[in-house]
């Protein structure tokens, strides 16, 4: 049984569909995280899961309880939004109680919940302080132990990070994990921010124009985009249009500008079983840290398992833990720079102009059907 269960959630604004029949479920004690850009419906979706926002269509089931119906404060899910919406005239104790005191729970209690949840966010010593006297991290951990405080069966927080600056934000992101794995919660946090992402989900659903891209784990996110909208958001790649001049059971070759480049045939991609027969126009991508370099001259040949090609520097940059090397691409539509990362404390820099073997194996080069501009 999952924790959350949507189907078919649908939600128009005029004839905008926003959230575009979109299915999700997740876990028990699972944090996943909703990545997408600005405008793609995450807020939407995460207030018709609360029940701040009606959907137009589609079923919104938390355990085995069909909620779709139910009004938001008989949901018992805990919300956070990106502004926090704390009482600034109140105590942080009294932040934190609001929530029990509003559903009648007994004073002993309320004592009780909010010495928890001030524990479990490590605020115990504030509780008598004014919301006005707090950083910016404390307020986003009070609203974080306000929503917890009534123990919620799922906690949605909306961007709860993004407020704060950037050392303080790569803190928060290992705290807030902790804080709601240790208080056993299902949460769904929001993010544009594709490093937070990475770093703080279980799953990460990839949001795009109102619909699931791709849900998985992090590392499958990242190394296995299932679509071009994925291998975008996500990280850097270099791209490579072709033209799929073999296939054999298990691999491509693809005629490129930068010559023949083998890649793997794609598993179970989604959508309608795109077309990777020969002939087909079709979209390469390799991570920059997937590709090694050499020196030119003694490099071997490509072969079945690793992909070389021969290129000249261009634009080197400096990254701190490494180093970005941007090479010279032919002239031609649909190729980009290839992109190699180097350790930037190891050898030297490679110079404008030289000429380097670039190689990497033919298992890491992505595949994805050539989409026209929309
Ligand atoms: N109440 C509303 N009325 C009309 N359009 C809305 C409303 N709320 C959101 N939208 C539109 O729905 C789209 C998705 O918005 P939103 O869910 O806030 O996206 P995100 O949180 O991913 O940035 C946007 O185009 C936005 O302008
Ligand atoms: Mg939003």
């Amino acid at each position: 049984m999952s924790a959350l269960k949507l189907t078919g959630i649908v939600k128009r604004y005029g004839a905008q569909a926003v959230v575009d029949g979109l299915d999700l479920s997740i876990g028990a004690g699972e944090f996943v995280s909703l990545l997408g850009p600005s405008g793609c419906g995450k807020t939407t979706l995460l207030r018709i899961i609360a029940g701040l926002t009606p959907c137009d269509a589609g079923r919104v089931t938390v355990g085995d309880v069909d909620m779709t119906a139910l009004p938001a404060h008989r949901r018992n899910i805990g919300v956070v939004f990106q502004s926090y919406a704390l009482f600034p005239h109140l105590t942080v104790g009294e932040n934190i109680a609001f929530g029990l005191k509003a559903r009648g729970t007994p004073k002993a209690e309320i004592a009780a919940g909010v010495a928890q949840a001030l524990k479990s966010v490590q605020l115990s010593a504030l509780a008598d302080r004014p919301i006005s006297a707090l950083s910016g991290g404390q307020q986003q951990r009070v609203a974080v132990a306000r929503a917890i405080a009534t123990r919620p069966r799922l906690i949605l927080l909306d961007e709860p990070l993004s407020a704060l600056d950037r050392k303080l934000r790569e803190t928060m992101q290992i705290e807030l994990r902790q804080m709601l794995r240790d208080a056993g919660m299902t949460a769904i946090f929001v993010t544009h921010d594709q490093d937070e992402a990475l770093v703080m989900s279980d799953r990460i659903a990839v949001m795009n124009r109102g619909a699931i891209e791709q849900f998985d784990v992090p590392e499958r996110i990242y190394a296995r985009p299932r679509t071009q909208f994925t291998l975008n958001f996500v990280g850097l790649s270099s791209q490579v249009q072709g033209r799929i001049e073999r296939r054999t059971a298990d691999s491509l070759s693809v005629r490129t500008a930068h010559g023949m480049v083998m890649a793997p045939v794609p598993a179970d991609m989604p959508g309608e079983a795109p077309d990777f027969t020969v002939g087909a126009e079709v979209l390469l991508g390799i991570r920059p840290e997937m590709i090694a370099t050499s020196a030119a001259p003694d490099a071997p040949a490509a072969n079945d398992s690793v992909n070389r090609i021969a290129l000249r520097v261009g634009e080197t940059v400096y990254r701190g833990s490494n180093r970005l090397v941007y090479f010279d691409a032919p002239s031609a539509p649909g190729i980009g720079p290839l992109m190699a990362e180097l350790p930037a404390h190891a050898g030297t820099a490679p110079r404008n102009g030289d000429t380097m073997t670039l190689s990497w194996p033919v298992r890491d080069t992505l595949v994805f059907p050539l989409e026209t501009a929309a």
